[in-house]
């Protein structure tokens, strides 16, 4: 894993974007995985103004999203349905079929999970995963103790999840229980990785995966030490002590 160490968060998204940017660039045609969450806001950001004032194009590149709620509304505003909509496919000129979130009001959950797996392979897989980190050490929605096989699945949140994102929500009791997500199979069989991890909050999860040696089903993120192409850009805060 290697590992960028930036002064702080704008300059960790400005990173990010550029590395998106010379990929699709590179490949226009790239299949993109993304995140949602608070770190990788910026990162949309800047990544849509160099649409505007660069002319990068998404016209040919393919996305899917790490996961999304169970029982939001696309049109709810917590939904990830809505957040990449308002945060970033709004603005710039992705074609709207090549656009894949998993739909966390199927009515069949297995299928809707199939199918998720089955679009992903059919593309000829994820070329660069964009991932965040949880505190716990989730990657998408796995938990930790998600089995390293998983694919595309239903999951139940961990409490110390649903009170981290109560913040977008108007109470705890408003936040799903349930999510569907890429699994931690799905997410290592991408062939590049970029993990964005910022801010304190995340300093002991990050400690624990660039220090601690055997990845463990306990702390999801530590498969990334198996995967080969891997990038972390962490700011100062995050890296405090390590
Ligand atoms: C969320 C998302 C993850 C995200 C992580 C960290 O619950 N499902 O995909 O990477 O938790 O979120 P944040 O960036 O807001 O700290």
């Amino acid at each position: 894993m290697k590992v960028i160490e930036t002064k702080q968060y704008q300059e960790l998204s400005q990173l990010a974007s550029n590395y998106i940017s010379d990929k699709i660039k590179k490949k226009p045609n790239l299949t993109l995985g993304l995140a949602t969450g608070g770190t990788p806001k910026k990162t949309y950001e800047l990544l849509i103004e160099d649409h505007k004032n660069n002319g990068t194009s998404y016209n040919s590149v393919t996305t899917f999203n790490l996961d999304e709620y169970i029982g939001l509304d696309p049109e709810n505003a917590n939904s990830y349905h809505h957040y990449m909509n308002q945060t970033f496919f709004n603005h710039i000129d992705i074609n709207r079929k090549n656009i894949f979130i998993p739909n966390g009001l199927a009515l069949k959950m297995e299928q809707e999970c199939r199918e998720y797996e089955e679009k992903i392979k059919f593309q000829g897989g994820i070329d660069l995963q964009l991932l965040g980190i949880g505190a716990n050490g989730h990657i998408g929605f796995n938990e930790p103790g998600t089995p390293f096989l998983s694919t595309t699945h239903v999951i139940e949140l961990a409490p110390s999840t649903r009170e981290a994102n109560a913040r977008f929500f108007d109470s705890i009791h408003d936040v799903p229980t349930h999510a569907i997500t890429m699994g931690i199979a799905s997410i290592i069989a991408s062939k590049e990785i970029l993990l964005l991890v910022s801010g304190e909050d995340k300093n002991a999860a990050l400690k624990r995966l660039l220090t601690e040696e055997e990845p463990t089903e306990d702390f999801p993120a530590s498969i990334l030490k198996k995967h080969p192409h891997v990038t972390i850009i962490a700011d100062k805060k995050a890296l405090k002590g390590i």
